[in-house]
Order: C-alpha cells, then structure tokens, then sequence
C-alpha cells in the first residue's frame, strides 16, 4: 500500500510538472486526487490494513495529499504566469502604426460641372447669379417672348403651382432678374435646379442648367461662337471643333443648337454620339429685343447674347457616364469616383 501511495506520488509530481496549460493542470488534480481519482482508490482499501497499520497509513495519505496539492498549487502559479504573460504581448498596442484613415467625402458630380463651368466663365467677367426655384409665369415665360398660349410653352413641360406661379423650367429667367436689377454693361451665369415633367433614362424632372448672359453696346453671332468655342475647350480640356445649327427659342434670333466633337471618341464615332462624331451641348443665340424691351432696356443700344447647357449633360458628355439618374443614387460607388 504505502508503496503504491508513494508511486502515484511520483507519477502525479512528474505529471502536474509536464502539464503545459492551467486547463491540463486542473484535469490532472482530478484525475488523481479527484473523488474518483487514483488516490480514492487508495484509500478505499484501507479497511484491508490491520489496526496498527492504519494510522501510519493515513499519516502517510495526509503527508503526500499536501505535497501534491502544494505542487500543483506551485505549477499553476506559474503556468498562469505564463499564460498572463503571453496574452499581454499578444494584446499589446503598438503606438507607432499609422492610424486608420478615415474616409473622405468627394464632392457630387453636379457640383463640380457648375464650378468648373462657373470658373471658365468667370475668366471672361461673367459672375454667378442663382434666382428662385419658383418664378412668376411672366418671368419663366412672357418676360423671355413666350406669350400665354404661344405654343413655344409645349416645349416645356411645366409644374404648375398655381395659376400665376411655375417651378422654373429653365435657367433663362435669370436673365429677366438680371436685366432688372444689374447695371448695364453686365455678364452673368444663370446656375441652378430647373424642373420638367418628363422622366426617362435621359430625362430627369429635375436637373441643373448653367447658362451664360452678355449685354453689351453692340454683341455679334462672332462673340457668341468665339465665346462658347472658348469655353468648350477650356471644359474638355482640348482643341475639340464646335458646330451650330440653325433652331428656334423664342427668347433669341437667331437661335441655334451647339454641338461639340464627341470627347469620348475625338469625334471617330461611339455609342455616346451614336456614331456621329458629334455631341449636343445646348442652345443659344442673340437676345431677341422683346427680351430687352420688356425690361426696359433700350435695344438696339443695347445688345445681349445668351447660351444654355445642361449640367447633368454636361458630366455626361465629360465623364462617359451611360444614366441621367445615377446622378440622384448616392451610390458611393459611383460618388467615389469623382474624389480629388
Ligand atoms: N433656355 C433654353 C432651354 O432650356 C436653353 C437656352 C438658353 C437657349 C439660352 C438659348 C439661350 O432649352
């Protein structure tokens, strides 16, 4: 017996010594000197000793009892000390990385067409004016020779918001506060929302028009196309050829349709321009004296010219994008690409 005891001593001193986690420690105490571990064992056949044996016996049981549970007590100080020690380092912060980088907005596409259109423009003395979204009828339309039931008003499709009051249909209205309140000779752009009733993948009811206005003693058709080629060379960033075509807007005569050379394709012909070589970037003409008359100014003392885009157009045309209505997404991933 005593020898027994003295083995599992041994066996269990090795073992609780070897053991390499807290855990595996914990379940060798169990396995020896748990209820059913080897040492019960023992101990349950202490009946078999004689009266004399027995307490020298049971003084031995106590004796190794404490020894091991001493050095168990021992290895787990230290296996936990281990333990401690290894989590630390592997939570340790280190204070010199970098620090994660925020992500940084981007300004909206639409946004940067009208300031880098604004900026062109501002290097020919125009100045920027917005005006109200909602405008008399007679400014969004009589003021700029579109009378009451002229069928010119069938161009636009207008929202009404009562019988004298419209959401502007576009930015020529401007023009109107303009000629009112500015003092002539004077060069401004018109910038902002316009509203149409009309929707499809090329047609937003509500999109952004920027348009330029000249006043000045005497403007030609030359200054007209010297401005606007000017322009769109300084907006696509190259020598791309400009082209009018004759049309109609009641607010100028002669009026006419401006196209530029396709800038995806240099004009060699692609889906943006439908084979074509040609892109449509708006309209414009001289200020139709009606337009001059109406507020006052003296024409032919006076002249004006005038020429309108569509920004949405516009960042279509620049940037090769195939959907007008990416533009009200938000989608970041689309957002994202137009970040500095
Ligand atoms: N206002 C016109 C439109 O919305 C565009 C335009 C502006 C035409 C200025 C001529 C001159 O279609």
């Amino acid at each position: 017996m005593n020898q027994k005891i003295e083995a599992i001593r041994a066996e269990a001193a090795v073992a609780f010594e070897r053991a390499q986690t807290a855990k595996e420690l914990y379940d060798l105490k169990v396995q020896y000197l748990g209820k059913t571990g080897s040492f019960s064992g023992i101990m349950k056949e202490m009946g078999k000793l004689s009266p004399t044996e027995r307490p020298v016996f049971g003084k031995l049981v106590n004796e190794v009892k404490e020894a091991l549970e001493q050095a168990y007590a021992t290895r787990e100080t230290t296996l936990k000390a281990v333990e401690m020690t290894a989590k630390l380092q592997a939570e340790s912060l280190d204070l010199t990385l970098p620090a994660p980088v925020e992500p940084l907005g981007s300004r909206h596409p639409i946004s940067l067409v009208i300031e880098e259109i604004s900026s062109i423009l501002a290097r020919l003395g125009y100045a920027v004016r917005t005006g109200p979204l909602i405008e008399k009828d007679s400014f969004n339309f009589e003021a700029l020779n579109v009378p009451k039931d002229h069928p010119a008003r069938d161009m636009q499709d207008t929202f009404y918001i009562d019988e004298h009051h419209v959401l502007r249909t576009h930015t020529s209205p401007i023009q109107v506060h303009a000629l009112f309140n500015e003092k002539p000779p004077f060069r401004i752009i018109g910038v902002g929302p316009v509203f149409r009733c009309d929707s499809d993948v090329s047609h937003s009811p509500n999109f952004h028009q920027i348009e330029g206005f000249c006043l000045e003693r005497k403007v030609s058709m030359a200054d007209l196309k010297g401005t606007i080629t000017f322009f769109v060379r300084e907006f696509f960033g190259r020598e791309l050829k400009t082209r009018f075509r004759p049309s109609f807007f009641p607010f100028t005569e002669p009026s006419a349709e401006v196209d530029c050379q396709c800038p995806i394709c240099s004009g060699k012909g692609c889906r943006m321009c439908k084979d074509s070589g040609w892109v449509e970037i708006g309209g414009c003409g001289l200020t139709h004296p009606n337009v001059l008359k109406f507020a006052g100014i003296p024409y032919p003392d006076w002249q004006a010219f005038a020429f309108g885009f569509g920004i949405e157009r516009m960042g279509i045309i620049k940037y090769g994008i195939d959907d007008i209505r990416l533009f009200n997404e938000n989608d970041v991933r689309f957002l994202r690409q137009f970040s500095l």
